[in-house]
């Protein structure tokens, strides 16, 4: 599994497993409810991921493995981690928290000093585990009940 920077010509490979990610993952997020899948993934096509690719303002990385792409995740230049999902294929193989580590690298690197990002209740407890505090609760998007907003300090040597 190697992690780099996404490409345009990710951007099919890379909607597919997002839209696989929130479908059969994030279901403690949107229940099953056929009408708040599909506000979620309205926006998840594979225009708008080459055009989330393309601006630089973001930094898009994907995870991918024998062509296929495993999870894609992206960060902000003011260190917003914006999209972090993987497939149901490679779920609990670290490929996330490899994923996580390298957007907070590249926020660093970019020179913020913290990340902050908008959890759904499925990953909520992968980020408490790795450092992200609450910073407040909020109504979920797309009819979702309730998202976490959280930041962590960046150490120094990561
Ligand atoms: C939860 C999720 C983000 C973890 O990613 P992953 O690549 O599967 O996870 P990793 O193998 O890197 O890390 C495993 C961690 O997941 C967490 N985890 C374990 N079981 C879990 C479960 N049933 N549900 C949720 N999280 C779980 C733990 O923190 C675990 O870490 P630990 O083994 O050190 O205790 C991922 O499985 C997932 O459900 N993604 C859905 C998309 C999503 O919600 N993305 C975040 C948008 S804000």
């Amino acid at each position: 599994m190697q992690i780099r920077e996404a490409r345009i010509e990710d951007a099919a490979g890379a909607c597919h497993t997002l839209r696989r990610s929130i479908a059969e993952l994030c279901g403690l997020d949107h229940g099953g409810d056929p009408d708040v899948l599909e506000r979620w993934l309205a926006s998840k096509t594979p225009k708008t991921l080459a055009a989330w690719i393309a601006n630089p303002a973001n930094r898009v990385l994907v995870a991918e493995e024998d062509g296929a792409i495993l999870a894609v995740g992206a960060v902000t230049a003011a260190g917003e981690i914006t999209l972090n999902y993987v497939s149901p294929d490679a779920r609990f193989r670290g490929v996330s928290s490899a994923l996580l580590r390298r957007l907070e690298r590249g926020a660093r690197a970019l020179g913020n000093t913290a990340c902050s990002l908008t959890s759904s209740q499925t990953a909520h407890r992968f980020y408490l585990a790795r450092g992200y505090v609450d910073a407040g609760e909020i109504p979920g998007k797309f009819g979702t009940a309730r998202s976490f907003v959280m930041t962590k300090q960046l150490a120094h040597e990561d």
